[in-house]
């Protein structure tokens, strides 16, 4: 079938909207029709071309939420006209990985999935007979998109498309980081870097955890008012502390914080989260995601006095067994989205969802078919 998509030609380049051909499922696949998609990070990201996994021309997005369209061969949970949230990190509930409760980097596409093709080692799109790739197992800058059954929540059917499309990236990697890889426990106290996208999620992930202070550190003072409305209580603007950032926040927490999340992809703010974390017991959680071939540093006596630094990534949620459930906390108003979809927009505009992040004007815009 023919479809609309934004296709990602050359690194550097704006997305030029195609008509693109996508074959139908094969098996264990089922072809989506997307109805809204959220523009993140990761996808500005690998389309500056520093991502060293990325490769062109490729159909990105990876924050989607649509309704199934046809089902392959062998596809038993999904049919056609389930609505469904495209995984990134899927659950096949049968590697190695799915079977440990410890992680939840499902690794059974893994190898074809970095490269941009589907588990047979094809692509379901092309242009003028040239394959495009798939990107991140989404491609959800697609308006039709093929994924395979295991990379699919099937989520309820009176959920908005437009808002909970964010729940496939940002809100469960927010969220997630408290609840599934911390484990905050009620009367903590977070300390939150960058009150971006991530941040405000990790913010209202620790009031529903019951968390006791949530402080908020940010170089923007107008993140100020927008954090306190998703449970932040003390906000700290680095530039207007005296002296070092880490004793500061130390003392506002009285001994350092139970539990810190670095949301800002920066090593020397990561640096700064484990330091502010409790001796004794304090875990940071790097969440952010930095240049290619940085590393971190600090002292080891850090670890050795008891602090311990951890990552996560999609908020180490199994995405069909978790996201459906954020969309019920959605639903029932549990946690809140639509103040942090700053912008709407039609396919035809995305390029300007890019131009709107990088000017930090916006924390989630979300591009409707
Ligand atoms: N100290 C404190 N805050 C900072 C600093 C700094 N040195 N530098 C930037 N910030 C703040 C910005 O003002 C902004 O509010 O961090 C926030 C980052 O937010 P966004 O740009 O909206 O980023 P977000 O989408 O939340 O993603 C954060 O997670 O998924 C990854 O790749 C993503 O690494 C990125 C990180
Ligand atoms: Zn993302």
């Amino acid at each position: 079938m023919e479809t609309r998509a934004a296709v990602a030609f050359q690194a550097g380049k704006p997305l030029s909207v195609e008509s693109v051909t996508v074959d139908g499922p094969r098996e264990g696949e089922v072809l989506v029709e997307i109805k809204a998609t959220g523009v993140c990070h990761t996808d500005a990201f690998t389309l500056s071309g520093e991502d060293p996994e990325g490769m062109f021309p490729a159909i990105l997005g990876h924050e989607g939420a649509g309704v199934v369209v046809d089902v392959g061969p062998g596809v038993k949970s999904l049919k056609p006209g389930d609505h469904v949230i495209p995984l990134y990190t899927p659950e096949c509930r049968e590697c190695e990985y799915c079977l440990n409760p410890k992680t939840n980097l499902c690794q059974s596409i893994r190898s074809t999935q970095g490269q941009g093709l589907m588990p047979d080692g094809s692509s379901r799109f092309s242009i003028n007979g040239e394959p495009v790739l798939h990107y991140m197992g989404c491609s959800t800058f697609s308006n039709h998109t093929v994924l395979p059954e295991i990379a699919l929540a099937k989520i309820r059917s009176d959920a908005p498309f437009d808002k909970v499309c964010y729940i496939g990236c940002g809100v469960t990697t927010g969220i997630g980081a408290v609840i599934n890889t911390a484990k905050v426990e009620i009367g903590s106290n977070v300390v939150v870097f960058g009150l971006g996208g991530i941040g405000l999620n990790v913010i209202q992930g620790a009031r529903l955890a019951g968390a006791n202070m949530i402080v908020g550190v940010d170089i923007n003072p107008d993140k100020k008012a927008l954090a306190e409305r998703y449970g932040m209580t003390h906000f700290v603007n680095p530039l207007e502390v005296e002296g070092d950032l880490v004793p500061y926040l130390v003392d506002l927490t009285g001994g350092g914080a139970d539990y810190s999340f670095e949301c800002i992809g920066r090593t020397d703010t990561m640096r700064q989260a484990l330091e502010c974390a409790h001796k004794g017991w304090g875990e940071s959680i790097i969440i952010g995601v930095a240049g290619a071939g940085q590393e971190i540093s600090t002292r080891p006596f850090q670890l050795v006095t008891g602090r311990s630094w951890r990552g996560t990534a999609f908020g180490g949620a199994r995405g069909r067994t978790d996201v459906p459930k954020i969309v019920d906390w959605y639903m029932d108003g549990k946690i809140e989205i639509d103040s942090m979809i700053t912008h709407t927009m039609p396919l035809d505009e995305i390029n300007t969802a890019f131009d709107l992040m990088h000017e930090g004007k916006s924390i989630r815009s979300v591009v409707t078919f």
